[in-house]
Formats: C-alpha cells, sequence, structure tokens
C-alpha cells in the first residue's frame, strides 16, 4: 500500500480531480475510511460532539486529540492525515501554536494540521509551515468561535461578508496553507474562492464549486442524530442497524437462543468426565 502524500493530493488537484476528505477518531472509523480509498482523514475536534457528547467543540483538549490521533494513525494504511488543532491550543501565539502542531505530529502522528480562523492566523501558520508542518486552513463557519457567530449560521451571506472570506482564504494562501476547508458557505462564496486561489478548497455545506468535499464520520453514515445540518447527506443508517442487533443479542439471551454450541468450546471427553466426578 502507497501512503498519499501532500504530492498525490497537489496532483489531483492540479488535474481537477475531486478530493475527499471525512473525518475518524479511532481505530475501526479510520480503518473503513483508509479501505474506502477517501483521500485525507480528519481526526476533527467534532469527535467532542460526536464522540463524546459536548455540544460545542471548545472542551476538546490536545491531550484529547493526540489520543484519537494515534488511534487514527493505527488504522490508516494510505490515507493522508490531518489533525485538527483544537480550541485553545493556536490562540496565544504563534509560539505556542507551533509547540502544539508539533506535539500534533510527533505524539499524534498525523501527516498535517488544520486550524481554524482567516488573515488574523496569519503569523501563525507562517510560523508552523516554517517549522515544515503542512497546514489546512478552515474559513467561513468556524465552529470553535460559534459564540460569536450567535448560532451554527451560514456565513457569507451578503457580499462583503462574502469579499471578507474571500480576503481570508487569499490571506490564508499566502501563510502557506497546503489546502483551506471553507464551512457552510453559499455555492457562489465556495466557487469563487476556489477559483481564486491554486490550492485546493474542500467544502462542507459549501456547494459544488470547491476543489473536493468533507463530512463527519457520524453524520454521514447516520450514527449521530442530535443535530443534522442540511449539507449532511446520509449515505448509511448505521445507527438503526446497531439497534437492531443490539435487540436481537437482548432477545436472544433471555430466550436462551445464544450462545450455541457453535459458540461455545468443549473440553476432551476424558477431562470432562474426571471433572464432572
Ligand atoms: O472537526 C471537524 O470535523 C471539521 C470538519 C467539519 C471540517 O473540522
Ligand atoms: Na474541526
Amino acid at each position: 500500500v502507497k501512503k498519499t502524500t501532500i504530492l498525490d493530493i497537489k496532483k489531483k488537484y492540479k488535474q481537477s480531480i475531486p478530493i475527499s476528505m471525512v473525518t475518524a477518531y479511532d481505530y475501526c472509523s479510520a480503518k473503513e475510511v483508509d479501505k474506502a480509498g477517501i483521500d485525507i482523514t480528519l481526526v476533527g475536534d467534532s469527535l467532542g460532539m460526536v464522540m463524546l457528547g459536548d455540544k460545542g467543540t471548545t472542551n476538546v483538549t490536545m491531550d484529547a486529540m493526540i489520543h484519537h490521533c494515534k488511534a487514527v494513525m493505527r488504522g490508516t494504511q494510505r490515507s493522508f492525515v490531518v489533525g485538527d488543532m483544537p480550541f485553545g491550543s493556536f490562540e496565544t501565539s504563534p509560539r505556542d501554536a507551533l509547540h502544539n502542531a508539533i506535539r500534533l505530529m510527533k505524539e499524534g502522528g498525523v501527516d498535517a494540521v488544520k486550524l481554524e480562523g482567516g488573515a488574523k492566523m496569519k503569523d501563525t501558520i507562517r510560523e508552523i509551515v516554517r517549522a515544515g508542518i503542512p497546514v489546512v486552513g478552515h474559513i467561513g463557519l468556524t465552529p470553535q468561535t460559534v459564540s460569536s457567530f450567535g448560532g451554527f449560521k451560514l456565513q457569507g451571506k451578503t457580499s462583503d461578508e462574502a469579499l471578507s472570506i474571500l480576503e481570508d482564504a487569499m490571506a490564508l494562501q499566502e501563510a502557506g496553507c497546503f489546502s483551506i476547508v471553507i464551512e457552510m458557505v453559499p455555492q457562489l462564496v465556495g466557487e469563487m474562492i476556489t477559483k481564486h486561489l491554486s490550492i485546493p478548497t474542500i467544502g462542507i455545506g459549501a456547494g459544488s464549486g470547491t476543489s473536493g468535499q468533507v463530512l463527519v464520520y457520524h453524520d454521514m453514515l447516520g450514527l449521530y442524530s442530535d443535530f443534522m445540518p442540511k449539507f449532511c447527506k446520509q449515505y448509511a443508517s448505521l445507527s438503526s442497524t446497531i439497534h437492531e442487533g443490539l435487540k436481537n443479542f437482548k432477545k436472544e439471551i433471555e430466550q436462551r437462543q445464544f450462545p450455541t454450541p457453535q459458540h461455545s468450546f468443549t473440553m476432551k471427553e476424558e477431562e470432562s468426565k474426571k471433572f464432572i466426578n
């Protein structure tokens, strides 16, 4: 198996081949994402919501990210793995950001890091890129700062707002990001940003004009039902499959249908005779 590199991603972008990204948070989900041939596995801080049950992503710590990144790396052979910089790990200073980006790479084992924010993050991104760590930007709706937006709301609705997001994108490209995630903006905004950039954009709720698409594993596979954004398409209903399996297990135990000899172990006959007597 050949590991995907940043060059493979650049090549796809140059050839206008859409880039696929899906989140994973543990060994099993990472293995599935990898086996399916998804280009990029994102260890997203959305794990705070879909794995840990928080209302948002701001409680996710560096230690939690590293813990999940390690598990994802064990399940990954081919996919390019990006780890999210959690809230509080990069805003205080470029130096703190670099320190934590190095931790994600060194301890978490990821191939690149992603951090939220626009032009304000330029110096921080430069610092991390300078150290040889590939950086993915994240603009539009940035869940870590959702409190300042007043909720999970569409961004870039007015032409002024849209222009400001485009400027953010240009600033991130100039700072050295090799790709940018654009979240929850109108189709036209995703398309225009993509046209103006020379690095791939990965959209989530940003329409069909971006260079690639990303979805959250639990959302796209029907594992998380607390909240379903309009932009998410459900490609499976795993929650109902799991529900059926668990209900059947309970029923078969109660009806003494499980386990059968097929799932049980035997003793050699002479040993069992001795044992009984
Ligand atoms: O944390 C996450 O899952 C993300 C994606 C939604 C892009 O940042
Ligand atoms: Na994230």
